[in-house]
């Protein structure tokens, strides 16, 4: 592009117009506009120095974008878009020397930025790009004496270059936009696999609870049923009574699995609440748990506590199934910015498998979901057990860096 910029130097205005208008045409970037009214003017306004300010990131600052054969205070390379200097420029319209722009401005107070830039340039033509009373770029072109020519030149061509100016800046804006949704949708993405995963897994816990108890049962009291005749009259009510508790430990059953699909307590009263109100809520567990919450385990953070409660819910529940225990001592409290839940029963005990994944293989999910949820909260989860002497469950969870 130089090269024939060159040549033009020998061509009158009106051609060098046209050829420059034409080079405009072709910009596509404010790097290349950027070439084109610095670099390339100068190759026939020689002598001459260039200041170049375009829209910042947040389009309420000029930033100083290229600069020709001058040099700037790096306190004056932003200049203020709402400020006194652009707005008077945006009334202007048109090229300005800056003596001009000086006593235009006499008596108003201006920033001091702008004031020192103003002091800087005053033998420069300021060019304001107004497009749709907007100020686009800003162009300080300080040639060695003042120049007609010059100010001709910018005359003609501020309009077609504050249109491309324009047009790049809503490029840019359209391009902003379209790397935001980019990265929202792909937010977006990862969010609803993992509630798809999330969904999908509580779909099989909750099949399995279903099908190891409730069901089981069911089937059992079907079973009771279908033979009722073949039993002797008198034991018949008997077999009935069987039924009937049956029956009432399915209910019991299926209670149990409801509020553990939604720990509404869990939302309104915060964790300790709702473990407590978890233990009254079965006779079972509240003749022997002991639960120890210490005070500041009441501003757990939220996203903490679904996952602890579950925990909680899963041991209790292997104790209830499990461990035939007489005491259940669970203990919650935050040292140092760790959070510890411990449940610790006086069962029968178990040997702890080397690998908890192979105890989702035989089909026994709880231990593995506790230790997926530990994971997922960046905690570690220990699990100490021994035939007849009883099982303990340790978790620790960090709390730095999340809201209390
Ligand atoms: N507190 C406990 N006391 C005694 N044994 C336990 C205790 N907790 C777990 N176990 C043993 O560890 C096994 C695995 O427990 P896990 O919770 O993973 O599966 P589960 O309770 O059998 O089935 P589910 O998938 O419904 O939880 C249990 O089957 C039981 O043998
Ligand atoms: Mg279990």
């Amino acid at each position: 592009m130089r090269t024939w910029f060159s040549f033009l130097q020998v061509y009158k205005q009106k051609q060098f117009l046209h050829f420059f208008a034409q080079a405009l045409n072709r910009v596509t970037s404010y790097e290349s506009i950027a070439d084109l009214l610095t670099v390339q003017i100068a190759t026939i306004w020689r002598e001459t120095s260039f200041l170049l300010f375009l829209p910042g990131e947040d389009d309420h600052v000029f930033q100083l974008y290229a600069a020709l054969d001058a040099d700037i205070p790096s306190q004056m390379r932003n200049i203020s878009a709402r400020g006194l200097l652009a707005w008077s420029l945006k009334q202007v319209r048109q090229p300005i020397w800056g003596t001009q722009l000086k006593e235009r401005l006499e008596g108003h107070t201006l920033l001091e930025v702008e004031e020192s830039l103003l002091e800087c340039n005053q033998a420069a033509l300021w060019v304001p790009f107004v497009f749709h009373s907007q100020i686009e770029g800003l162009l300080l072109v300080r040639p060695q004496s003042p120049s007609p020519r010059l100010e001709v030149f910018f005359q003609e061509m501020i309009p077609q270059c504050a249109a491309v100016l324009s047009n790049l800046r809503l490029i840019r804006t359209l391009r902003r936009q379209v790397c935001l949704l980019e990265e929202n949708r792909a937010a977006l993405d990862i969010a609803y696999q993992r509630i798809l995963t999330t969904r999908e897994e509580e779909r099989q816990r909750l099949a399995r609870e279903l099908h190891d108890s409730p069901l089981q049962e069911i089937l059992h009291c079907s079973a009771l049923l279908s033979r009722i005749r073949t039993y002797p009259v008198e034991e018949q009510p008997l077999i009935l009574e069987r039924i009937q508790h049956h029956l009432l430990d399915v209910s019991d059953q299926l209670r149990v699995i409801c509020s553990e699909l939604y720990p509404s307590s869990l939302d309104i009263l915060g964790l300790p609440m709702a473990m407590q109100s978890y233990v009254e809520k079965y006779p079972e567990f509240a003749s022997i748990v002991e639960l120890d919450v210490a005070n500041e385990a009441y501003r757990m953070p939220v996203e903490l506590s679904v996952h602890l409660f579950r925990i909680f819910q899963e041991a209790l529940n292997n104790v209830r199934r499990h461990a035939n225990a007489t005491h259940i001592q669970v203990r919650l409290y935050i040292v140092e910015a760790m959070c510890h839940l411990t449940i610790q029963d006086n069962g029968v005990g178990f040997d702890v498998p080397a690998s908890l994944p192979n105890l989702a293989a035989a089909g026994h999910f709880g231990l593995v979901g506790m230790w997926e949820r530990v994971q997922a909260i960046g905690g570690q989860l220990r699990i100490t057990s021994r035939r007849g002497e009883g099982t303990r469950i340790d978790v620790e969870v960090p709390l730095i860096g999340r809201r209390v």
